[in-house]
């Protein structure tokens, strides 16, 4: 299934065609070579400094035990769809400048672009990344032993969309929805916030 972004002007065609859903195929596994390439995609993330703040923790399907210890972190609804993702991600970030331990404030600025990096190469290779916000920190923190200098940002989920026909009605209802964004207008101002 496609739900690519209905757009005024036209923009590039890997961004239109990411997008969150919430049916996977729960008997989908991921390669690590596939997997390799999500994490060498947000490798090539831009940071400040160059600092490379983020940290991913990779729980993966084929490992059942540590998989469903990572989903037990995520909030009822998110585990609800996200058991049928094949890999999930903790996303991590450094709180702290490597180079001289100050303060990082671009850490989650720098992070989120790395993890848009992972999103958009698992489209570019017709798989799809969800990201959750939807869990509980506490639990995800002692369970990948995170270090206290690090902040934990989001859990993403990867996998391949469920074939259409092999979707239940409230899975159907929940992925044709319509995909809304605020009018371009309200995106950008020109020379001042003032309108
Ligand atoms: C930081 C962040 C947290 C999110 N948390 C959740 C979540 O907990 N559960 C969920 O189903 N979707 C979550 N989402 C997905 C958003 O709802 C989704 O990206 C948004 O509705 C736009 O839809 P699209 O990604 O299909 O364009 C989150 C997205 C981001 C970036």
């Amino acid at each position: 299934m496609k739900k690519p972004a209905i757009t005024g002007v036209k923009i590039d065609e890997l961004i239109a065609s990411r997008w969150s859903p919430r049916a996977f195929d729960p008997d989908f596994l991921i390669d690590d070579e596939i997997i390799k390439a999500l994490f060498e995609a947000a490798r090539w993330a831009p940071s400040c400094y160059g600092d490379q703040p983020w940290k991913y923790i990779l729980f993966n399907k084929q490992d059942a035990t540590a998989f469903s210890a990572a989903l037990n972190c995520l909030s009822v609804g998110n585990q609800d769809w996200a058991m049928d993702a094949s890999i999930l991600i903790l996303v991590c970030a450094n709180k702290n400048f490597n180079h001289n331990g100050e303060p990082n404030r671009f850490h989650q600025y720098d992070t989120g672009a790395a993890s848009e990096n992972i999103c958009l190469q698992a489209s570019s290779m017709n798989l799809s990344a969800h990201q959750m916000g939807g869990f509980d920190i506490q639990k995800a923190k002692e369970l990948a032993e995170i270090p206290d200098e690090f902040e934990i940002l989001s859990f993403i989920a990867v996998g391949s969309v469920l074939d259409q026909s092999k979707m239940n009605q409230s899975q159907k209802e929940r992925e044709v929805a319509v995909r809304n964004r605020k009018p371009l207008e309200e995106v950008y101002n020109i020379n001042t916030w003032k309108k």
